[in-house]
């Protein structure tokens, strides 16, 4: 079975301490959230789309769904995410197991609400490169040069350019390995794991890459909506 996981639980303290995650925001005539969940939707390639959101925002989330895309509103779930992103994704995999029937051998997309401009073109490759490989992440090359610096005031090392992507979403994975990555984390490594492809990097296992797009955007920062508003009228 194929399932897309929407990683919605976030508090987007980042868009300034707004009184509602930033995936609720709207864009255009309708919220962030529910141009991602279309774009999943319409692809027609899942068993199962499920959104996950803060507890508080469950009921607030169907509400939404079913008033902006009704026509979706019967095929896609909601549950509550977890106090770290990569609790959400744990989540999304027991809700798959419990309500849906997956396994060990399922494929799961995870997608971050909060990238609206995500395409059919990656979606499909991501099932494509998860079901060859395991593990992929959706990339494009990096443009600014990164310069590192482990005492945050002086230059460490600059990674040649070359080499060096910007990791987007989806990021997608055989479920019984992304289970297995995650449960494997020591309480340390969990701390330091800001996505779940670094558990499979952790671990030696090899992790696939999908061309992604600079209009991936992720939004992040007020500036990024009004990016994403520019983006939508073009
Ligand atoms: N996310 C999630 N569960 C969490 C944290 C984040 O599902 N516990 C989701 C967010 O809702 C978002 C995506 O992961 O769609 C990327 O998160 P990011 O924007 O980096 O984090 P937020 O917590 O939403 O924002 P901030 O870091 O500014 O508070």
């Amino acid at each position: 079975m194929y399932f897309a996981a929407i990683l919605a639980g976030g508090s987007g303290v980042r868009m300034g301490n707004p009184d509602k995650p930033k995936q609720f925001f709207f864009l255009g005539e309708k919220p962030i959230l529910v141009h991602t969940l279309e774009k999943f939707c319409a692809s027609g390639r899942f068993d199962k789309v499920l959104v996950l959101t803060p507890a508080t925002w469950v009921q607030q989330t169907r509400d939404i769904i079913e008033r902006h895309c009704p026509q979706y509103a019967g095929a896609v779930a909601v549950a509550a995410g977890g106090a770290a992103r990569n609790d959400t994704i744990e989540n999304a995999i027991r809700y798959f197991e419990d309500e849906c029937g997956g396994g060990a051998d399922d494929i799961i997309v995870t997608h971050d609400a909060v990238r609206p401009f995500v395409s059919l073109r990656m979606i499909e490759e991501n099932i494509e490169a998860a079901e060859r490989c395991g593990a992929c992440d959706t990339v494009v090359p990096a443009t600014d040069t990164i310069v590192e610096s482990a005492n945050g005031e002086t230059i460490s090392a600059i990674p040649n350019r070359s080499v060096l992507y910007q990791g987007q979403t989806p990021q997608s994975f055989n479920m019984g390995a992304l289970k297995e990555m995650l449960a494997s984390l020591t309480a340390e490594e969990r701390d330091i794991l800001t996505d779940a492809c670094k558990a499979f990097v952790l671990r030696g296992r090899p992790v696939a890459l999908v061309r992604g797009d600079v209009s991936n955007i992720k939004i992040t920062y007020p500036q990024d909506l009004r990016v994403a508003e520019a983006m939508l009228e073009a």
